[in-house]
């Protein structure tokens, strides 16, 4: 279970401070519990690790065994929150180098990601890797009608069609997306696609323990009942209103009283390589969900040590309008000694049968004390271990956090209006049917 440390934060956040926001947050958790919040219709997520347990995921399971058995390679096409999550524990769950290890260590189709950018060099670069493999699709939307996944899927279903032909092609495309309507919701239905449910009530980015996470990442043999269960545990152990006795609570409650003093950006580091993605989808979780009303905690991420030796200037010295949220993984995957070498004339002689855990640990607790020093408020999460039910229980205490922390904040945390903006624009520059006024008035402005 993760825990919120709060040790390196006491100058700069007082205990009576949080304390004086439990009547307002024992308001929040009521209002959240019985959807009287903003954005209400968004709220099955509170209760989605436990109802899914109990619902059971024997569909699921079957078809990510035939993906699994059937499959050299599986692309998930999907953006933003229809990517994030998988992408995230995927990373978590699996080795660095998973896609170039032998089949037999992997336990699963090598796994790719498409559809979370309109790059035609990266998408030429897929299908060069893909050629004379066994491919899978599994198109994640739950609309059904973003252009990025959209773009991808054209491309790759034309690709795969002229690969194993059409009949073939349909048996090999799994869909994720809204239950009754949406352009891929109707493909499907034309189509005969196997599809899975977005629920109605969960956004994407609070989609990740849905078919959306689920699917892809039981098919590359991640263990989804483990990721769920560690969920539904946190959905029970932060089920209490108390600000002190509940570290999402607490982690929202802290962050609300940096933010108040001036603490704009909140930098997530982790110390494992594979949390980058974890980091990528905080990042979504809390900036669309906060960044709305000209208010909200800008979120940055660093991969400490490396960004140490590039952003660690400006966090020790730079702009002070910072805190981290520090991850530390107390037992990592994998350790590796040290070796003695006299013979070499490195200086580190001093640290050889040490573990390398040792010595991460060591410069995180480091890096904290000198970023505590230069005024950098530093929250800590420490959390067990790297197993798919940390990353659960994990998975939880943000959601649960973000939706208190837009209620501290006032806003609306399931709705995110701000992306449509540089959509019409697109829609409008790209010539869409409908758009031709807005197209006149951008040309006009960019004196086309
Ligand atoms: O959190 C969100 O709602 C967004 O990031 C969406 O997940 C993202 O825009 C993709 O939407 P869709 O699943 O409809 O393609």
């Amino acid at each position: 279970m993760a825990e919120l440390d709060l040790r390196f934060a006491r100058r700069f956040v007082f205990d009576h401070e949080v304390e004086q926001l439990q009547p307002v947050v024992s308001e929040a958790h009521r209002r959240l519990h019985s959807g009287e919040v903003p954005g209400s219709d968004f709220l099955g997520w509170l209760h989605l690790p436990s109802q899914t347990l109990t619902a059971g995921i024997d569909e699921l399971l079957t078809a990510a065994k035939e993906i699994q058995d059937g499959a050299d390679a599986l692309v998930v096409i999907g953006i933003g929150g229809s990517y994030l999550g998988a992408r995230a524990a995927f990373e978590w769950a699996k080795p660095e180098y998973y896609n170039q290890l032998p089949r037999a260590l992997r336990g699963g189709p090598e796994l790719y990601f498409a559809g979370n950018h309109l790059s035609a060099a990266a998408l030429n670069d897929l299908l060069r890797v893909l050629e004379g493999k066994r491919v899978y699709l599994n198109v994640i939307s739950k609309s059904g009608t973003t252009t990025e996944p959209a773009v991808a899927f054209r491309i790759l279903r034309s690709w795969l069609q002229k690969q194993v032909g059409t009949e073939q092609a349909k048996k090999q495309i799994y869909v994720t997306t809204d239950a009754r309507k949406g352009a891929l919701k109707e493909l499907s239905n034309t189509e005969g696609y196997k599809t899975f449910v977005v629920p109605d009530d969960v956004g994407g980015r609070y989609s990740v323990l849905t078919p959306v996470g689920l699917l892809p990442l039981a098919a590359v043999g991640v263990e989804v009942r483990k990721l769920l269960e560690g969920a539904a545990k946190a959905e029970e152990s932060l089920s209490t209103s108390s600000v002190t006795d509940n570290p999402a609570y607490l982690y929202a409650a802290a962050r609300n009283a940096l933010y108040r003093k001036g603490k704009t950006t909140e930098i997530f580091a982790y110390y494992e390589p594979s949390l980058k993605m974890v980091a990528e989808w905080w990042k979504q979780l809390f900036g669309e969900s906060e960044g709305k009303d000209h208010k909200g905690i800008y979120p940055a991420s660093v991969g400490y040590t490396t960004d140490l030796h590039s952003m660690g200037q400006f966090v020790q010295e730079g702009y002070r309008n910072l805190f981290e949220t520090v991850i530390r993984i107390e037992h990592p995957v994998s350790d590796l000694d040290l070796p003695s070498t006299p013979d070499v004339q490195d200086g580190l002689e001093y640290l050889a049968g040490k573990p390398l855990s040792f010595i991460n640990d060591q410069a995180r607790l480091a890096t904290q004390i000198a970023h505590v020093d230069g005024e950098v408020p530093n929250l800590l999460v420490n959390v067990s271990d790297q197993t798919p039910e940390s990353l659960g229980d994990l998975f939880y205490f943000f959601e649960l956090a973000c939706a208190m922390s837009g209620q501290l904040l006032g806003v609306n945390a399931f709705n995110q209006p701000g992306v449509e903006a540089y959509k019409a624009n697109m829609f409008a520059l790209l010539g869409k049917p409908g758009f031709e006024q807005q197209r006149t008035e951008l040309l006009k402005q960019l004196n086309v």
